[in-house]
């Protein structure tokens, strides 16, 4: 795959990789520390979508009607349009800093040129809020025309790093869902595996019209069948560790449900695509669900 021009820019740049190695255990540390709930906040789980890019909404909408509000500020010298480019710059400076929080969270499982990747969007927002920040000193004591100049820097080094999370998600394939690169599966059922070759704890990974699905029997007996590609960053669920009705991904500890493959913690945010099941004649059947993403889309 040919590389983006912001790829060779940062592969050129190898003092991200000194940053990323001496940041990103920090950053696990932290988020680690604050247990499962405080990483489910963080990733989304709750909102079922990524959080990061729902929070940076905040800035660059706040911000772009800042940059505005300061445009008709000179143009009709109106306090009011004056006021609105303040509470603009304010507001979107505090969202800034939870869309950091929630970005930093995001990056600290990646790795090689993702990780580089990240460390340049991070590094470009970091000086767009510290500018933000000068700003809003600047307009408070008066200096309103170094505030403007400041921020509209700002402004336009936020609009770069929002370019490299775009290619972080488009590129990388950073917090999409991955069930949508696999086959949806077989339409109707199809035989899969002997009954008697699943026992109660197997995790048990069978490959059917191209897609691979996660064989397992729920504490009440009943066959389950949930895609065996994490849709995170693609871990294989059959190596991963049984919780009950549960799977813990052997990558980075998303887990779901074996039955349904609802996410009980992320980072992972979406479902695992679900597999109908039954049994004939011995052998398990199975047959993709009609809600499964893939079904959706192609
Ligand atoms: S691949 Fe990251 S949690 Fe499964």
């Amino acid at each position: 795959m040919a590389e983006t021009l912001m790829q060779r820019v940062v592969e050129a740049l190898p003092f991200l990789d000194d940053i990323a190695d001496d940041v990103q255990p920090k950053v696990q540390e932290a988020v680690d520390a604050g247990g499962t709930t405080v990483r489910n906040v963080l990733d989304g789980v709750w909102l079922e979508a990524p959080l990061h890019p729902a929070l940076t909404d905040v800035p660059v909408g706040a911000w772009t009607a800042a940059l505005v509000f300061d445009g008709l500020d000179v143009a009709t010298g109106k306090e009011s349009v004056r006021h609105a480019a303040d509470a603009s710059l304010v507001f979107g400076t505090l969202g800034a800093f939870g869309a950091a929080l929630t970005g930093l969270s995001d990056w600290r499982y990646l790795s090689g040129g993702s990780r580089r990747m990240g460390v340049a969007h991070g590094l470009l927002n970091t000086f767009g809020l510290v500018l933000s920040v000068v700003s809003i000193v600047f307009r408070a004591t008066g200096r309103r025309n170094a505030g403007r100049l400041t921020f509209l820097a700002g402004y336009s080094i936020s609009g770069m790093a929002t370019h490299l999370g775009g290619e972080l998600s488009y590129h990388y394939g950073l917090r999409v869902d991955r069930n949508v690169f696999e086959e949806a599966g077989p339409d109707e059922f199809v035989p899969v595996l002997d009954e008697n070759e699943l026992a109660r704890d197997d995790l048990r990974r069978v490959e059917v019209e191209g897609v691979g699905v996660l064989l397992s029997r729920s504490t009440a007996g009943e066959v389950c069948a949930i895609a065996a590609t994490c849709n995170h960053f693609s871990g294989p669920l059959e190596a991963g560790d049984r919780e009950g009705d549960t799977v813990v991904c052997p990558l980075h500890e998303s887990r779901f449900e074996l039955c349904s493959g609802e996410v009980i913690d992320g980072p992972a945010v979406f479902p695992q695509s679900r597999y109908e099941t039954r049994v004939r004649n011995g052998r398990i059947e199975v047959k993709a669900a009609a809600e499964n993403v893939q079904k959706k889309i192609r």
